[in-house]
């Protein structure tokens, strides 16, 4: 029953959604990363529900670090961040507890811890878990940016609306970390938005697909063959609540293309570089980074609580049942859900170049 992810950082995350709190341990990490506080609740704010396509559920994510952090600096013992729950509403679950809510882990939890879990919210497995990420990741984002490497998402499609692709990877990841939803054209935006009230309306939920990237990443990270970058990556990634899909560079958008449109030739640039001329492989060889941008797209899945009465079963008493889910829900959650990919790629290659480099790496 582990909660927890990493090798030369480890990071564990606890809590429930109608618990007293949501958290995360960093274990492994250097002693003096600076914690930078704004930055952790600047973070919290892109992952935290907003406007009319958020859930009504609002959460102040006042967090507490707890240990691990000493005049705003990392000491290299286990950093514990700790969010509070204020605004949980667990009347809406009592009626429906026994009832499997379709899309969800209220079944799955059930056989799996036995009929113990709290069912209150989606317990465990509930997105607010990913407050705690994110409010972790803060930590380690800042301590890559220090390096210059930086990270940033956009939602490439929601709802059948596509946004522009990555241009100039600098600028395009500043404006983005700066957004609420995360698009590089603000037409597609709006009509995103749009698409999300109209469906919403409806009693549905829609889905898409986050398109991610990172630069400054030296070559040569990665442990093949299990621990590649890919690998670890897409452990990470498809651990978040929502997310179903991962592809690398163009992966599944060239499956039908020949050897010679997929492959990225090599180059020497201006300035004595090693570069590829494409990056259909997203900056990943043999599972090793290879000095261009990092990308990758995830997929995130219609929001499963719908208001539409749906067929499910009372897993308890073995019976067919109907359900219409009441409860505060998002009825998209993929402009929330981008800040967690960038904390958990953030923790992934912060992981894998510690690895590399040593645990000091990040406070040199
Ligand atoms: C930031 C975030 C917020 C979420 N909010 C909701 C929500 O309001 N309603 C909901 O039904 N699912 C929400 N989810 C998704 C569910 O937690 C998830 O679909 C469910 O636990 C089943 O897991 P699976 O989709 O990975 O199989 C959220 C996920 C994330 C990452």
């Amino acid at each position: 029953m582990k909660n927890s992810f990493g090798q030369s950082i480890i990071i564990t995350v606890f809590g429930e959604s109608h618990g007293d709190a949501v958290g995360a341990v960093i274990d492994g990490l250097a002693p003096g990363i600076p914690v930078d506080r704004s930055f952790i609740e600047s973070q919290l704010g892109l992952r935290r529900p907003s406007g009319r396509t958020g859930t009504a559920r609002r959460e102040e994510d006042r967090f507490e670090i707890v240990s691990g952090v000493f005049s705003g600096m990392t000491t290299g013992t286990p950093l514990c961040i700790m969010i509070p729950n204020t605004s949980a509403k667990s009347s809406d679950y009592e009626s429906i507890k026994d009832l499997a809510r379709p899309g969800h882990a209220d079944f799955t939890a059930n056989e799996k811890y036995h009929g113990f879990q709290d069912y209150r919210g989606g317990g465990h497995f509930s997105g607010r878990v990913t407050a705690a990420v994110v409010a972790a990741g803060a930590v380690i984002i800042s301590a890559l940016k220090i390096k210059d490497i930086r990270i940033g998402t956009h939602i490439f499609r929601c709802a059948g609306i596509g946004d522009r692709g990555f241009g100039d990877y600098g600028p395009d990841i500043d404006k983005l970390n700066s957004m609420d939803f995360a698009v590089l054209d603000p037409e597609a935006g709006i009509m995103m938005r749009d698409r999300i009230e109209a469906i919403a309306a409806e009693g549905d939920s829609t889905g898409g697909i986050l398109e991610t990237a990172v630069i400054g990443l030296p070559a040569g990270i990665g442990e093949p063959w299990f621990d590649s970058a890919e690998s670890v990556i897409s452990h990470a990634v498809l651990s978040i609540p929502g997310i179903k899909g991962i592809q690398f560079g163009d992966a599944f958008d060239m499956a039908d293309a020949k050897g010679s449109e997929f492959n990225d030739p090599f180059t020497v640039d201006e300035d004595g570089k090693i570069v590829t001329v494409t990056n259909h492989n997203g900056g990943v060889n043999g599972g090793i980074t290879n000095g261009m941008p990092l990308v990758f797209r995830s997929m995130v899945k219609p929001t499963p609580s719908i208001s539409r009465t749906q067929y499910t079963v009372d897993f308890v008493n073995r019976k067919n049942r109907e359900i219409s889910v009441t409860g505060r829900h998002d009825p998209a959650i993929i402009h929330r859900a981008r800040v967690v990919v960038d904390s958990l790629t953030a923790f992934c290659l912060a992981d894998l170049l510690t690895e590399h480099f040593g645990t000091d790496y990040l406070c040199k």
